[in-house]
């Protein structure tokens, strides 16, 4: 029998990230970030010395670029050409820089297609994609702007989370500042307003495809989403035995 396939899609700040984090750990799935996968990216073209304005030498040395994904969610694995990336594309230099790469049209497909590749290893529908598989094939929890839509449309649930901006931006500042005021919702603008609308002109993350349920997180706390989140999961794996 195959695992099961969650796809979870939305803008900055719905928590998206810690939400899939948490179940995938709750259900001893696989977990994968793809926007790290997109941060690494940027991250691999910086180093080599390239302009990201130029898509086609970005796109090939994307098509390249040596990443190994490591899928337990206690403990997610970036490495490039061996080198461990996790903490350094979190850096706001990267986060300034990635939506150049995130909306080079040439590089999409081949993140897409290597994100294919791991949710199929994890849900035990093709064999290993050289990255470290957690779950056996009991399936993986996947998010990412085009997640429901673009590259796991046939996943066995689809969630669009999403916030107000005001929920998003507080968020962020509280993460990124450590606390919310004027200034730090200010300095956290742009990484939250300006790149969503950057990448949804590549892609579309607010509103919900046929099929694909929405769950509204701003007035939930984290651990209501959280359990909102889960209720779906446990509930698509019941139906599904
Ligand atoms: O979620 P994040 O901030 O780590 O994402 C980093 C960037 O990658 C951001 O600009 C959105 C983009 N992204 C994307 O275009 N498609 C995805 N599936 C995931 C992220």
């Amino acid at each position: 029998m195959s695992g099961i396939v969650v796809a979870i899609d939305g803008p900055s700040g719905s928590g998206k990230s810690t939400i899939s984090r948490r179940v995938a750990a709750a259900e001893g799935l696989g977990y994968l970030d793809t926007g790290a996968m997109y941060r690494a990216a940027t991250w691999w073209c910086i180093r080599q010395g390239v302009e990201l304005t130029d898509t086609e030498a970005v796109a090939e040395l994307v098509r390249e670029m040596p990443l190994e994904i490591g899928t337990d969610p206690a403990g997610p694995v970036f490495a490039v050409g061996g080198e461990d990336v996790g903490v350094v594309i979190r850096s706001t230099e990267i986060s300034s820089l990635v939506s150049a790469v995130a909306t080079n049209l040439q590089v999409r497909p081949e993140l897409q297609r290597r994100q294919r590749e791991v949710i199929a290893a994890e849900s035990g529908r093709a064999p290993g994609s050289g990255h470290r598989c957690h779950s056996d094939g009991r399936g993986i929890v996947a998010e990412g702007r085009d997640l429901t839509t673009v590259v796991a449309p046939d996943a066995d649930v689809r969630i669009l989370l999403l916030a107000s901006e005001e929920a998003r931006l507080a968020r962020r500042a509280q993460e990124l500042h450590g606390s919310v005021d004027q200034e730090t919702l200010a300095a956290t603008r742009d990484q939250v307003v300006r790149r969503d609308a950057d990448d949804s002109t590549v892609s579309n993350f607010t509103t919900a495809a046929d099929g694909v349920v929405t769950v509204d997180t701003s007035a939930l706390s984290l651990e209501e989403a959280v359990a909102t989140v889960h209720r779906i999961v446990t509930t698509a794996r019941r139906q599904a035995r």
